[in-house]
């Protein structure tokens, strides 16, 4: 059985100070699940402090990006060698990433490699923009992302990642999730759907039924359940709402109560 995995990126925001009383508050409101997978995503700067504070019995960390080369002339940036020691996951291919910063498929079909490569699993991200979704292109655009970000992977090494779908028009500005268009069930369902039958087809069935996928865009505590529902959805990338240790210690509890009521947990 796939864990539940729920993922708070935390973007660009909580200097060290902040981030170390948003980890206490998060510790004190959320449990030790054994069914449920806590990982934290907080700015590059705050990653190693937060290795030595959190409990790892509760929570992972992701890092929100790398760069592939492993080290070198490169102003500005963290290789995934350097970060294999504090984080379990990375964020790759972010639509942040791909619309400010120009990463195009090429990158970060590198980026997933050099993830692979240093044994940090790669959360990909993937979706379509509102235009996209308009025009009638979204299962050709999903099928572009994976098609190149997995190029360079095994069945095997397909079967530990985590593929995040994220409807680019649905990702809030961090302060407006409560309020933002979220993606609605069936549209979530037709594009897990198509985005695990992708896998299915080219990797083969065990990679596919390994594959997590997780939902992201304005997530908020009200649609845990009705997102967990969904044949193939296996937790969330929560943005705006991760930086609110209520409603993020909420989506870890209702996840939890979630699975308890489906009598998943052992
Ligand atoms: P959001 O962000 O939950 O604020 O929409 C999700 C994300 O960008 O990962």
């Amino acid at each position: 059985m796939r864990k539940i995995l729920i993922v708070g990126n935390w973007k660009m925001h909580l200097n060290a100070s902040q981030a170390s009383l948003l980890v206490h508050r998060l510790h004190e409101r959320i449990m030790i699940h054994r069914d449920i997978e806590v990982v934290l995503a907080p700015p590059m700067l705050t990653l190693q402090p937060l290795s030595v504070q959190i409990d790892r019995r509760k929570f992972r960390l992701a890092a929100q990006n790398a760069y592939f080369a492993d080290e070198g002339p490169f102003t500005g940036e963290v290789s995934f060698t350097m970060l294999r020691e504090l984080v379990h996951y990375v964020i790759v291919g972010h639509s942040e990433r791909r619309r400010v910063f120009g990463e195009d498929l090429d990158m970060i079909r590198d980026k997933v490699a050099a993830a692979v490569r240093n044994e940090i699993t790669p959360i990909l991200c993937v979706g379509e923009t509102k235009h996209e979704r308009q025009s009638g292109e979204t299962k050709q655009v999903l099928h572009d992302q994976l098609m190149t970000a997995l190029h360079n992977l095994t069945a095997r090494e397909v079967r530990e990642i985590v593929v995040a779908y994220e409807p680019v028009w649905a990702v809030s500005n961090g302060t407006d999730w409560r309020n933002h268009e979220i993606a609605k069930p069936d549209q979530v369902a037709e594009t897990v759907n198509y985005i695990r039958s992708y896998v299915r087809d080219v990797f083969g069935p065990k990679a596919a039924s390994g594959l997590r996928v997780l939902y992201g865009g304005s997530t908020s505590p009200d649609f845990v359940h009705s997102f967990l529902d969904i044949d193939g959805v296996d937790g969330f990338l929560v943005g705006g709402a991760s930086l609110n240790y209520h409603s993020f210690a909420s989506i870890v509890t209702q996840s939890y109560d979630w699975q308890r009521q489906k009598g998943a947990v052992t």
